[in-house]
C-alpha cells in the first residue's frame, strides 16, 4: 500500500544520501498511471521543494509534454534515487541499489504498462549494466510484461540541442504505443 510505502521511506536511511538531502522525493503524478518515468536523482530544486522534475530539466520535459498533449498529471514521475547525490553526482552503486526496493514497490503499486527511462542511469539500474543509452535509446525493450523505452535525459538536451528531437520522437513513440495498447 502506498501509505505503507510512505511510511517506510520517511526517515530512510540506508544510504549517505541521507545526510546532506533537505527532503526525501519519492515520486508524483497519477498512482494508476499506463506510463513512468523514471529520471536518476533529484537535483537542487527538487530537494528543496520534495518533488521531482520541477527545475530546468523538469520544465524542459513539461514542454515537450505539452507539445505533445501529454498531460503530466497523467503519468507518473520518480527516481532512481529518492535523495539527492551531492552536486548532482551520478548516484553510486550501493546507493542505487539500497534504494531500488522503494522503486520496486512503486512500479508494482502503478503497475505501469510503459516504463520510459530517462538516461544512462536509470537504464542500467533497471534494465543492467550491459546496456548503454546511445545504443538503446527509441528502442522499445519488452520485459516480465513492461515495454521500456530507454530516452535521453532530459538535462542532456540542455547540454546537445541535437538531442531534443530524439527526445521527442522517442516520446511521441510512447504515446503511440500507449494509444494502441
Ligand atoms: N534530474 C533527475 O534525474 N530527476 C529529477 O527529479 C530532476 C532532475
Ligand atoms: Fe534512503 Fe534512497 Fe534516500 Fe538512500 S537515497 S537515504 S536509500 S531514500
Amino acid at each position: 500500500m502506498w501509505e505503507d510505502l510512505e511510511k517506510s521511506i520517511q526517515d530512510c536511511q540506508k544510504c549517505k544520501l541521507c545526510q546532506t538531502r533537505k527532503h526525501i522525493v519519492l515520486g508524483e503524478g497519477n498512482r494508476d498511471a499506463d506510463i513512468m518515468f523514471i529520471g536518476e536523482g533529484p537535483g537542487a530544486d527538487e530537494d528543496a521543494q520534495g518533488r521531482p522534475f520541477v527545475g530546468k530539466a523538469g520544465q524542459l520535459m513539461n514542454k515537450a509534454f505539452q507539445g505533445l498533449g501529454i498531460d503530466r498529471d497523467s503519468v507518473y514521475i520518480t527516481n532512481i534515487v529518492k535523495c539527492r547525490p551531492p552536486a548532482n553526482r551520478v548516484p553510486e552503486d550501493y546507493e542505487a541499489e539500497a534504494c531500488l526496493d522503494y522503486l520496486r514497490n512503486q512500479v508494482m503499486l502503478v503497475k505501469p504498462k510503459i516504463i520510459v527511462l530517462l538516461g544512462s542511469t536509470a537504464l542500467k539500474n533497471i534494465l543492467g549494466k550491459e546496456y548503454g543509452i546511445t545504443a538503446c535509446r527509441g528502442k522499445w525493450i519488452e520485459k516480465k510484461g513492461i515495454l521500456y523505452m530507454p530516452t535521453w535525459h532530459p538535462a542532456a538536451l540542455l547540454r546537445d540541442e541535437n538531442k531534443k528531437i530524439d527526445f521527442w520522437l522517442d516520446l511521441k513513440q510512447v504515446q503511440e504505443k500507449c494509444k494502441n495498447l
